[in-house]
């Protein structure tokens, strides 16, 4: 595991991105995972700068967001597939037909997942994952659990995340209460893993990664991963 200090939000977008960027010059049509949340924002403008200048190319590429609250169309401004075109895909020149998100709208959430497994599948693994953090040490929306969750999987929010991403909901919208999220085992299936953490996740990173690997802290599972770089700003 390499562990990037950076001292600000910039310098880490600019950091990660240098590790997109050198994805795609090797593979051009790489399977790249995503996140969303305030974290990759710094990254998404890196690479919105990048591609604005010829410095990368993501036309071959394909994308597979992890994670969608279930319930918001994709016009939703706080859905994922929003928040994808907003700050990334709308700045880039990916084709829109290769960008992957699960639909939080279908009705039938197992279907769906295993719609996305198949998917994954057959586009050949994720090349390089993103990941943020949460508050509680979860990845996509894996959530602090007895075991590691496996396959791509409709999961009940716990109470620290939806408070963590009431700040992004107006006043008087509730955040939904279950989303699908890829399943770790998905996640832990990608050549390259990169964790992007601001200052307020300093002590869950410390915990994940010197701690004990255990589901109750869903990022631990990534000191069994091979190649994990983690750029945190302290
Ligand atoms: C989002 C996701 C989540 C976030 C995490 C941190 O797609 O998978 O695990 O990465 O909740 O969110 P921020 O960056 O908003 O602190």
């Amino acid at each position: 595991m390499r562990i990037e200090k950076v001292n600000s939000e910039q310098q880490m977008g600019e950091v990660a991105a240098e590790l997109f960027k050198s994805q795609l010059s090797a593979k051009p049509g790489s399977v790249l995972g995503l996140a969303t949340g305030t974290t990759p924002i710094s990254l998404y403008d890196a690479l919105a700068g990048m591609c604005a200048k010829n410095e990368i190319d993501f036309s071959a590429a394909n994308t597979v967001n992890l994670d969608e609250y279930c319930g918001l169309a994709p016009s939703h401004p706080q859905s994922y597939r929003y928040f994808m075109d907003k700050y990334l895909f709308d700045r880039i020149n990916i084709k829109k037909e290769n960008t992957h998100l699960l639909n939080g709208l279908a009705e039938d959430a197992a279907a769906e997942c295993a719609r996305y497994d198949a998917l994954i599948g057959s586009l050949g693994e994720v090349d390089l994952q993103l990941l943020g953090i949460g508050p509680n040490g979860h990845i996509g929306f894996n959530e602090p659990a007895s075991t590691f969750s496996r396959a791509t999987q409709k999961v009940a929010l716990t109470q620290s995340t939806i408070d963590a991403n009431s700040r992004l909901f107006s006043e008087g919208e509730s955040v939904p209460g279950y989303a699908l999220t890829m399943g770790i085992k998905t996640i832990m299936l990608a050549a390259k893993i990169v964790l992007v953490a601001g200052r307020d996740k300093e002590d869950i990173v410390n915990t994940a990664i010197n701690g004990d690997i255990d589901p109750m802290i869903p990022a631990s599972v990534l000191q069994l991963h091979r190649d994990v770089t983690i750029v945190m700003c302290v």
